[in-house]
Parts: C-alpha cells; structure tokens; sequence
C-alpha cells in the first residue's frame, strides 16, 4: 500500500500522520524519512521516535526527498531504495549526495547484488535490511552520525588547512614582489651612475653647439639657415637624453601584465643603457648573437613574462661581473695591457625535443670560490661587504625559475665566471 507524503508539521492537512510532542528528543537528532509502504514507514516512525529522534517528515518519492533535503536540512536521511513513484531512492540519494552534504542511510526489503552496486554511488553511511530490530536502526544511525560527524572534522580542518596554505601562498609572493622592488632599488645608485655617464657626451656637445651660435654671432655668421642646423642638432643630444631617462623611468615601473617580449632587442636595450659606464670602468662588452644571416634577429627569441623582471636578471649579472672585474684589477691580477671584458651570448638550441634560448654571461673577473659555488643563489649571500646586498642572484632565481620557468645556473671555467640561462621560446606561430 502506498501512502501521499505526510507532513508532520501541518497537523490541518488530511494525509498527515501527527507525532505527539517529542517529549522523549534526547539528541535532537532531525531524521528525513523516505518509504513509501505506510505500515513500514508509521512502524520505523514510532521506532525513531521511541529512540528519541526527531522525524521531521516522511515523505514517498525521490523528487520529495531531494525538495525536503533541500530546505529541512535534516540530520540524516533513511532512503527507501526502491520507491514506486518517479525516481528511485538511489537516484535521489545519488543527487542529494551531489548537492547536499548530508548522510544517507538505504533500507531496503530484499538484498539484490546489482542494486547494491549502484546504490554505492552515493556513498552511503549504512544498509539496513527490512524490517530491523530498533536496536539495529539505533546502533546504525548512530555509527552513520558519527562517521558523518568525523569526515565534517576532518573536511574542515582540510579546509582550514588549505586556506591557510593559500594566505601563505598569497604573502610569500607579496614578499617576493616586495623584494624584487627592493632589489632594483639596490640598482638605482648603478642606473644613475650610468644616466650621469650617458649624459656627459650630448651635455657636452650642447655646451659644444651654444658656444658656436655664440661665435657665429660675433662673426656676423648666424643667419635663419645656420641657426636651424644649430637647433637641429641640439634636438638631437636633448632626445638622446630624454631617452635616457625614458628607459631608466620605464624599468622602474612596477610589471603590469605579462606579455611576449623579445630577449635579443632587451638585452641590447641593457647593454646601451650600462655600456657607457662600463667603458668608463675601462670594461669592454660584447654582445653577440648567434643566427643564421638571412633570419631577422629581433623575432627569433621571443619569451613571454615581465620584460623588467628580464632586464632585472640582465642588470644584475652585468653588475656582478662588472664589481668581479674591479675586484680582479684591484686586486692586481690583470696582466698587462689585459683589460676586463664581459661577454654575452645568445643562441637557441634543442634540449628534450623543446626549442630553448641560451644566454651566455661569461666574465673575466675574480671568479666564484669553489666553497661559495652552491651558496651564491641563497637570499642574503655576499662577499661585497656593505656594498652588496646578496639578493640580487636570489631574486635572479625567483624571475627565470619561479616566473619563466627557465633555468639559471653558474658553470664552472678556468678563468672568471659564466652565468648560463635556459629559456623556453613562446610558440607564436613561426618563431
Ligand atoms: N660574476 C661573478 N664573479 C664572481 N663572483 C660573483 C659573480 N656574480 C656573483 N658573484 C658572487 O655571488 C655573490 C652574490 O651575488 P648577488 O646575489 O648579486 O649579491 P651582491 O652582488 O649584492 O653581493 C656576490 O657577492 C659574489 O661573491
Ligand atoms: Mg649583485
């Protein structure tokens, strides 16, 4: 016999079959009934209730049983599984097993192997066989609430857990940010020196140029023709200068987006920006790199990421090679007419079937102790007293490994240093 839902709220409506007041709630436990033969479910009601749980309703198909899930958030439900009406008590128990986090116990008249199958789906926390003793339904309730209550613990601490794990994920990289910053800002003293050394020539040449309008005044010269050519080239030194500082305003910039960048035009742009400084420190620097003469350069070595974290590394394995080749002549180890020089080569090559772009930055400076080999990329390591900082390899390893999934490592050689990068090329179609 089969029976409409039975509202145990709404004691007005017809089909309704009343519980008294539940004087005997010890664990108000609020259990979800789902049978839809009215002798069992009315015998299971009064089991429950005599156990001291809340049945909060009873209700005969699938559709209602995932509705009442749904807005009864019961404790725990005892699903029929096979139901007349609709869907079964698996697919329901499957469903609410999907949405709702909320244990569900079968019962069911005959044991059949297949339905057992399916009815695992939705990891039920019980099988009981009907009918049952009120001491089985007691006892299996109770091992369900309980586990149900352990994996809630254990959900949640994983939960916490991983939050946790997130909001130190979250400040290591605001710290790494933050040191990036800080490590160009190590720099700037470096980048001005090099401003100042790139603006003594077209300050020069403009002093040059006023003093000769001046001349060409006093001998009766300046006339509209003359005077143009004069202002031309001014222009010509005061761009030079403003592109200077262009550069410098433009690598200081916090990164915006990553984007495909080219190595080859950025390292040149490194190279002009350092080079006469360099030349200063009496340190020559070569740049060469290696393709095939009828290939454009400029589109044969692009990357994608941040091209100032890129120039960052650049700067400062120049920088390190340039203080290694000071520390070398200081020291007096330079043979005559020997002078510091720092090479930079770039190539590609195949390495595990995937293109890569190879930067070489060989110096002839003081050379890496072999104690101070494995040390170098540590946060912090220095040898430069209080002039160094020791973060400038470290965040070097944070930009090509963490940021360009690349490689960054110094090879041994007989004299001076090698920085060696790896990097993987962008696939832009065509490259
Ligand atoms: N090209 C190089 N030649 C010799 N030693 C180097 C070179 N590059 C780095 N080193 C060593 O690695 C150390 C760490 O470098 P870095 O992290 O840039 O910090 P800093 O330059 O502030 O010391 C340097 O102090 C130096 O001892
Ligand atoms: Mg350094």
């Amino acid at each position: 016999m089969s029976i409409k839902n039975i509202n145990l709220n709404e004691e007005k409506d017809t089909n309704v079959l009343c519980l008294p007041s539940n004087e005997n709630h010890v664990n108000e436990v609020k259990i979800l009934l789902v049978e839809d033969e009215f002798i069992i479910a009315d015998s299971m009601r009064m089991a429950l209730k005599y156990r001291g749980y809340t049945v909060t309703n009873i209700v005969t198909n699938g559709k209602d049983a995932i509705e009442h899930a749904k807005t009864e958030n019961p404790d725990i439900i005892l699903m029929d599984i096979i139901l007349q009406n609709g869907i079964n008590g698996i697919e329901a128990a499957i469903k609410i097993h999907d949405l709702y986090n909320i244990p569900i116990i079968y019962t069911t008249s005959y044991y059949n192997e297949q339905l057992f199958e399916r009815a695992k789906i939705a990891s039920p926390y019980g099988y009981l066989i009907k009918p049952c003793s009120d001491k089985d339904l007691e006892r299996t309730i109770e091992i369900a609430l309980n586990k149900h209550k352990l994996e809630k613990k254990l959900q949640d601490l994983n939960k916490e857990l991983s939050d946790r794990v997130n909001q130190d994920l979250i400040k290591i990289k605001q710290i790494e940010q933050l040191l990036i910053q800080q490590s160009k800002m190590a720099e700037m003293g470096e980048m001005l020196n090099s401003i100042i050394h790139q603006w003594v020539q077209p300050l020069n040449a403009i002093s040059l140029i006023a003093q000769d309008i001046k001349e060409a005044f006093n001998f009766n010269e300046l006339n509209e023709v003359y005077l143009n050519k004069s202002l031309l080239l001014l222009n010509q030194q005061v761009n030079f200068m403003v592109n200077t500082i262009d550069v410098f305003r433009d690598y200081f910039k916090p990164n915006k987006e990553k984007k495909p960048f080219d190595i080859c035009s950025t390292i040149k742009e490194v190279i002009n920006l350092i080079s006469k400084q360099l030349t200063a420190s009496q340190i020559e620097i070569l740049f060469q790199c290696e393709v095939k003469e009828e290939d454009a350069k400029e589109q044969l070595f692009i990357i994608t990421g941040f091209p100032n974290e890129f120039k960052q590394v650049i700067l400062n394995l120049i920088n390190n090679a340039k203080d290694a080749i000071l520390k070398k002549r200081r020291s007096g180890f330079f043979k005559d007419e020997e002078i510091g020089s720092i090479c930079i080569g770039l190539s590609k090559e195949m390495m595990d079937e995937s293109e890569m772009v190879v930067i070489k930055i060989k110096d002839n400076g003081c050379g890496i102790k072999d104690e101070l080999r494995d040390k170098i990329f540590d946060p912090f390591v220095t040898t430069k007293g209080e002039t160094g900082t020791g973060i400038g390899l470290y965040m070097s390893k944070v930009i090509i490994e963490g940021h360009l999934d690349g490689k960054i490592y110094a090879a041994e050689i007989k004299e001076g240093t090698m920085f060696i990068i790896e990097l993987r090329l962008s696939n832009l179609g065509g490259n």
